[in-house]
């Protein structure tokens, strides 16, 4: 629970600290000594289904209820891990949520839109619009709900602004206080309020971001959202590898499902295709060519998504499962209509 101090700014929602574990059987196949390596289990975080995004809620719950919202308006494409862990926090604090989702509505409810119905959250379907008109329809949504007198607050796409980054903020702290001589801390890259917390609470050299290609200009977003926590860097050098993102966001590639497969065939440990995998294989790739070494303290954060697994085009083509090239082989699209970051 949150102290009297911090109830201003932060609710709780999550189970904390996550657990950090070794992964003895991964780290040597990725080249890493098993006695520095560990898993940040933030998949672990408790409310629906768990995930990075509750860190980041408890924040933005925070702000929003400050607000009087009785109403969350929050926005991603079909499958966002986001959008289904806000509709967790409305209903765990006792209000309402709707969702506006890009593309077109689904024939069927699979994964995180099974999840954002189980929990009672009312779609927007907003077609296949850019992120601009999808931010305007939030807006539109949250106005609506105003003046049929229910007040509402919108929650950022992904829940990166700097409050919901100060979230990672404490994860950084947290980890600092696990594995003592930590070196790196190894994230998947989306909006960038995840990376951008935790390079506040640790500092740019000892995070490395794996971008996903969910947006334009990763860094640049990291960059001004730790502007917004009051980073005293004026140019951080950011470590930031692109070199996992395939043939797009949410495709699968080689590298990833061979990734997914290590996690779950030698540690039991399940990763999605859209994130969490492409982080894995950036690790790989940053032992492969001397960025992380074996022996320096590393650890790799799991930021959850697995209900997007389900959801996932991989879901009807098992058969992909540690083929070298599963995303050659089929055209892979990845999630459907689920080219913007969430
Ligand atoms: C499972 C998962 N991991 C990582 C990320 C990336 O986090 P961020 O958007 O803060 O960069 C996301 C964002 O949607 C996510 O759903």
């Amino acid at each position: 629970m949150a102290g009297p101090r911090e109830a201003m700014t932060r609710v709780s929602l999550g189970t904390w600290p996550t657990p950090v574990e070794r992964a003895p059987r991964l780290a040597r196949a990725l080249g890493l000594d098993p006695e520095t390596f560990w898993l940040k289990r933030d998949d672990l975080t408790g409310l629906g289904a768990g995930g990075n995004k509750v860190r980041k809620l408890e924040y933005l719950c925070a702000d929003a209820l400050g607000r009087g919202a009785e109403v969350l308006v929050t926005s991603g494409r079909t499958q966002s891990n986001h959008a289904r862990i806000t509709a967790a926090a409305a209903r765990r604090l006792g209000l309402r949520c709707v969702l506006v989702l890009g593309g077109e509505e689904e024939p069927t409810r699979q994964g995180n839109l099974l999840l954002d119905a189980l929990l009672g959250a009312r779609i927007v379907w907003a077609g296949p619009v850019g992120d601009a008109e999808l931010d305007r329809r939030v807006e539109q949504v949250a106005a609506e709900l105003e003046a049929r007198g229910s007040p509402s607050a919108v929650i950022p796409l992904g829940g990166s602004n700097p409050s919901g980054a100060r979230g990672y903020v404490d994860c950084g702290l947290e980890l600092e206080g696990q594995i003592p001589g930590l070196r790196h801390v190894v994230v998947a890259l989306g909006t960038g309020g995840t990376m951008a917390g935790l390079v506040a609470a640790l500092g740019p050299e000892r995070v490395l971001g794996i971008d996903v290609g969910a947006t334009e200009d990763p860094a640049g977003r990291v960059v001004a959202l730790l502007g917004g926590l009051g980073d005293p860097r004026e140019r951080p050098v950011l470590r930031i590898r692109s070199d996992q993102v395939g043939p797009g966001y949410g495709v699968l590639t080689a590298d990833a499902s061979r990734a997914m497969s290590d996690a779950a065939e030698l540690e039991g440990v399940l990763l999605d295709p859209v994130y969490t995998a492409k982080a894995l294989s950036g690790l790989r790739a940053a032992v492969a060519d001397g960025d992380v070494h074996p022996g320096e303290p590393t650890v790799f954060v799991h930021t959850g998504g697995l209900p997007g697994l389900f959801g996932h085009e991989l879901a009807a083509h098992p058969e992909w499962l540690g083929k070298t090239d599963p995303s050659a082989a089929t055209g892979g699209q990845g999630n459907r209509g689920h080219d913007r970051a969430d």
